[in-house]
Parts: C-alpha cells; sequence; structure tokens
C-alpha cells in the first residue's frame, strides 16, 4: 500500500512512518516542520520505500500534487497544542478544520478513499459519563483546538457519505514516548532541568487523566485499520488507567532525582480548555484485540529518559532543533523554513516528482 502521511515529522507521525515501513508500505511523508523535525524521519529515510516532501497541508495545490499515487491517507498534521487556543483564535481552525478539509479535497482529486485521522478526547470536552464512550453526547466545546477537530471529524464523516469514503477516525488521550515534544512531562522535565529545586504546574495538580504509549498508540491504529470496516470508524485510544498531575510529578521527580518544592497555580483547570477528567472507555478498542503493553507510569519513565538522552552532550541536532520549532510554533510560518535543505539531510529521497 501507498502510504500517504501528513504530519510525519513530528512526535506520533514518525513512529507511524517507520511502522508503516516496517510493514513493507511505501510512504510519502508531507510534513512542513514546523513543530516536527527531520531528525525523527532519521530512521525512515534511510529506507528505500521512503519519500519525504517538505509542504503544508495549507497549500492545497502542492497537497493535491504530492498525494498521486496514493492509497491510503493517514492525516495527522496539524496544532497538536491544545493551551494557547484563545491565543491564536485562526490557529487551529486553519491548521486543523480547513486543513482537514484541504487533505480531503485533494484526496477526492486523486481518487484516494481512505483516511485515518488523529482526532482527540478532547471534544468531549467535560462530559458527563465516566469512562466516556464514543457515542457519549458531547454538547460544548472547552477549547478551540476540540471544536477545529471535532469540525475536521464531521468533514471526514460527510466525505463518507457523499463521495464514498472510508474513514478511520482515532480520538486519542495524550501520547507519550520517544519524540515526545509538548505536554506536561517536557515542560516539568525543562522546569526541573533549569532549576531542580522548585516546580510551578498549572492548576492544583488533582487534574486526573489517562495517557497512552505511542509505540502502543501506533499498534492500535494499524489494528484497527486492518480489521475494522465500516464506512465511519471512530475508536478511543487510551488505557483503563488514569493518574492525576502530580502523580506524574512524583515519577518525574524520582526519574530525575530531584526534590523540588511545588507550587500550583490553584483551581481545577490549569489552562483554558483542559479537563479535570479525562478517562476514555476504550473497550470497543480492546474488542478487536487490541491493548497497552506500557502502564502510564512505565511510559512517563521511557519519557523522561528519551528527553535526558536527548539533551545531553550528544545531541546537538536534536537540541538545536527543537529550540527552532520552539520558535517557529511561537508564530514563525513555515515559509521562512528556506534554511532546510531536506536533500541534505535525507539520504534515500527519491526525486520529487
Ligand atoms: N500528542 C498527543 O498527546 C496527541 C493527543 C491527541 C491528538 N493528537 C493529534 O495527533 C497528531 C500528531 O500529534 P503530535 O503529538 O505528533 O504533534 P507534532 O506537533 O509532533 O506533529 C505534528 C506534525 O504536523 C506538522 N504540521 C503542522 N502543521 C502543518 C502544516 N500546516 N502542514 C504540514 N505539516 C504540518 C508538524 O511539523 C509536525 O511534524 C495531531 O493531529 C494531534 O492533534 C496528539
Amino acid at each position: 500500500m501507498h502510504c500517504f502521511v501528513t504530519g510525519a515529522a513530528g512526535f506520533i507521525g514518525s513512529h507511524l512512518v517507520e511502522k508503516l515501513l516496517a510493514e513493507g508500505h511505501v510512504v510519502t511523508a508531507y510534513d512542513n516542520l514546523s513543530t516536527g523535525t527531520l531528525t525523527n524521519l532519521d530512521v525512515a529515510s534511510s529506507h528505500p520505500n521512503f519519500r519525504f516532501c517538505m509542504g503544508d497541508v495549507l497549500d492545497l495545490s502542492n497537497l493535491r500534487q504530492e498525494m498521486s499515487g496514493a492509497d491510503f491517507v493517514f492525516h495527522l498534521a496539524a496544532n497538536a497544542d491544545v493551551r494557547f487556543g484563545t491565543e491564536h483564535p485562526r490557529r487551529d481552525l486553519e491548521q486543523n478544520t480547513i486543513a482537514t478539509w484541504n487533505v480531503l479535497e485533494s484526496m477526492r482529486a486523486r481518487g484516494v478513499r481512505r483516511i485515518a485521522f488523529s482526532s482527540t478526547g478532547s471534544i468531549y470536552g467535560e462530559p458527563d459519563v465516566f469512562p466516556t464512550p464514543e457515542s457519549c453526547p458531547f454538547p460544548r466545546q472547552t477549547s478551540l483546538y476540540g471544536a477545529s477537530k471535532l469540525a475536521a471529524e464531521g468533514l471526514i464523516t460527510a466525505y463518507c457519505e457523499g463521495f464514498g469514503f472510508q474513514a478511520y477516525i482515532f480520538r486519542f488521550v495524550s501520547i507519550l514516548g520517544p519524540r515526545y515534544s509538548h505536554g506536561h512531562v517536557i515542560d516539568f522535565y525543562r522546569q526541573l532541568r533549569e532549576h531542580p529545586d522548585r516546580l510551578f504546574v498549572l492548576g492544583n495538580g488533582a487534574q486526573r487523566k489517562s495517557y497512552l504509549y505511542v509505540g502502543d498508540c501506533i499498534r492500535a491504529i494499524l489494528k484497527a485499520i486492518r480489521v475494522a470496516d465500516d464506512k465511519v470508524n471512530i475508536f478511543n485510544l487510551g488505557s483503563d488507567e488514569t493518574c492525576c498531575v502530580d502523580d506524574s510529578i512524583g515519577w518525574i521527580c524520582e526519574a530525575l532525582k530531584v526534590e523540588p518544592t511545588i507550587e500550583h497555580s490553584g483551581g481545577e483547570r490549569g489552562w483554558i480548555g483542559d479537563s479535570p477528567l479525562i478517562r476514555l472507555d476504550c473497550s470497543k478498542i480492546r474488542s478487536i484485540g487490541w491493548m497497552p503493553t506500557l502502564t502510564i507510569r512505565e511510559s512517563v519513565r521511557q519519557t523522561i529518559e528519551f528527553l535526558s538522552r536527548e539533551s545531553g552532550p550528544n545531541s546537538s541536532t536534536r537540541a538545536v532543533e527543537n529550540g527552532l520549532a520552539a520558535a517557529r510554533s511561537n508564530g514563525e510560518h513555515s515559509k521562512n523554513l528556506g534554511y532546510i535543505d531536506q536533500n541534505v539531510h535525507l539520504r534515500n529521497t527519491p526525486a520529487s516528482r
């Protein structure tokens, strides 16, 4: 199968690409490197079935052109951060909703009919039902991110009705593991590297959530695509476990061997759109024979190990790229990234089509 992966240079996308290649698929990776990095694609780039396209999903004509020959689209490119939505009210709409429409239109133009979409548990807002099943009513959105992803889900399901598409929609909890690049674990890690004696925590530390290891997330996606065959297949992806922010802090401090004074900002929510409780009902994905292999505690530990390795003395490329990615996600547009020469970085990139 020829898989077209948007957001392929990101945290989750790069793991997906590696797994698809390992399973014998051909992969076209499409990414504007706004938060992703070429380093994430180091392993993939040496594979003969891999091709990287530096491109923006908002650039419809380029997207349509590059999608030529694809059989299946994995659409992961997005603004993946829930926080800061209200500071940039257009960003989620453009990067998540309009971007998804561009992907769907490109698929339609290219005759590609199958799509997997990385949605989020945030679309449930603050539901009344826990654990929250896929069929739960979610009348009220609490973040622009969740709203934009829900709108994207709506477009995808409408294209299934209108144009005979088949869709796999995955509502992820927070994902952890190697290449992790945004979320509370990295925020706390950075703070503790800078000042190991104190930690500032948004909210009261009692926010209780579920997390999933990235390898388990990828296995679930690929399993669902192999097994489920409805027109629209929607799956919550998480574990039955939850932990609160303060539990997670304990594990992070244990791994880093620090004992900071902890200051909470207070309140049930750390930011607008933060949910005091996220626990998804994952019995549907479990019913097709998947289950997570790592506990949340082990996932946090592996994430910290990765971050520690990456900020070690021998990881200059990654550290520099991370700094650049952070600067870019703070507002610089990807168009300005002319200094990244994909031909230099990617060894086995076949000539562009
Ligand atoms: N990480 C999580 O905990 C989590 C939870 C729920 C949902 N998701 C969803 O999973 C997907 C992947 O998230 P991630 O954590 O890997 O984030 P990420 O930021 O690491 O990856 C996103 C990738 O998309 C690329 N991208 C962004 N805008 C683009 C554009 N306009 N054109 C082309 N490429 C673009 C980025 O450069 C990056 O490589 C996202 O859709 C996110 O919303 C992630």
